[in-house]
């Protein structure tokens, strides 16, 4: 486990871009936290990182965001609004794990299915209101021993 502490929204995005120097298709990430945490300032500095979109979009009725280039394929999903594991599986969300690089927020509400490698990412509150207390989890061999 590693807690990595980030003062401002900056440099929040700034420690996902270095963190998205490590990731590759088929990694696996879940970015936990309460609304407003900054799961989505996360995985717009994993998109920065890899020359994608900064600004995302967020329709209300659209689980996952897909983003492409020729360097990578990005899920983004957002299961606030899932009802349950069963909703996750009929919408084919498993066949996702090795397609590209999935990131999931909320993605403690699918922790059952997940494939036994993935990198877990709990955004807690600081000692001020821009202040983000980041805590590194991994999961399976495949991130044994990996830095961030
Ligand atoms: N250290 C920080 N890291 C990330 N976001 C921060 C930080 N400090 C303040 N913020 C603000 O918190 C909000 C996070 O929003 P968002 O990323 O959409 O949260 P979530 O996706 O977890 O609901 C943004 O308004 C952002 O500007
Ligand atoms: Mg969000």
């Amino acid at each position: 486990m590693q807690e990595i502490m980030c003062k401002n929204e900056q440099e929040t995005k700034e420690f996902a871009k270095n963190f998205a120097s490590k990731l590759n298709k088929g990694d696996v990430i879940v970015l936990t936290g309460d609304l407003g945490a900054g799961k989505t300032k996360f995985v717009e500095g994993v998109l920065a990182y890899f020359g994608l979109q900064e600004e995302i979009s967020s329709p209300t009725f659209t689980i996952v965001n897909e983003y492409h280039n020729e360097k990578i394929d990005i899920y983004h999903f957002d299961l606030y609004r899932l009802g349950d594991i069963y909703e996750f599986e009929n919408i084919g969300g498993e066949e996702y794990f090795n397609k590209g690089l999935c990131i999931f927020e909320w993605g403690e509400l699918i922790e059952d299915i997940l494939p036994n490698d993935y990198i877990k990412i709990t955004i807690d509150n600081g000692n001020s209101d821009e202040e983000r207390k980041l805590i590194i989890e991994t999961f399976g061999a495949k991130y044994e021993g990996l830095n961030f």
